[in-house]
């Protein structure tokens, strides 16, 4: 599953390395110059992604349903980020950039729009992911990140769940929780985990 639906994938899903400039987060932040990171090497942080051709259709993608079939993604809705269509908007940007983690991998599916999910990589680098119309992503439980309209200032978004949702953010630091310590033990940075074993 993992390795399906990956045509084009570049048009709708790019990612790189932030600058650590305090401008407004809206911007791409890219450093100088330009390091990009390939979908593949996000795949070492356990993070997963398609692109779908029917974003527009949705619920008649069998490209979807095979999707949430294999991964069990049992429940989904759609959410727009626009002060009309969310309540307590600007609450909720705020807290959408604040890091955090969640206890359950985090999947969303740009319908229309565009935004960016920052993750941090095993050297604890801001890494942006931009996410278009037709690009899915999902970000493993346990890994800090935070989320950021563009400059567009639009997505609409489907979110899906294994089961019933849980939204939780638990903003960092929230290191001693399981599906913190299961998500270094899958994707950590093996050499600060082996130096921190021998500084004991
Ligand atoms: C979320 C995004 C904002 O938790 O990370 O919904
Ligand atoms: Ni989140």
């Amino acid at each position: 599953m993992e390795s399906e639906f990956q045509d084009g994938k570049e048009e709708v899903l790019q990612a790189w390395y932030m600058d650590d400039s305090e401008e407004d987060q809206r911007l791409p932040h890219h450093r100088e110059p330009k390091e990009f990171v390939s979908l593949e090497k996000l795949k070492e942080l356990g993070v997963v992604s398609w692109r779908l051709n029917n974003p527009d259709n949705y619920e008649v993608d069998e490209d979807l349903k095979k999707i949430r079939e294999a991964r069990g993604y049992s429940y989904t809705d759609i959410c727009e980020v626009c002060p009309e269509k969310l309540p307590n908007y600007e609450a909720k940007i705020k807290s959408f950039f604040e890091e955090h983690l969640h206890t359950d991998e985090e999947i969303r599916y740009c319908l229309e729009g565009s935004g960016y999910f920052d993750l941090r990589d095993k050297n604890d680098q801001w890494i942006r992911v931009a996410v278009k119309k037709g690009g899915m992503i999902v970000l493993p439980a346990g890994i800090y990140h935070r989320f950021t309209l563009d400059s567009n200032n639009y997505i609409k978004a489907m979110r899906l769940f294994v089961g019933e949702p849980v939204w939780t953010p638990y903003n960092r630091p929230h290191d001693h929780l399981p599906a913190r310590q299961e998500y270094l033990a899958a994707f950590g940075n093996e050499e600060v985990a082996s130096h921190a074993v021998e500084a004991n």
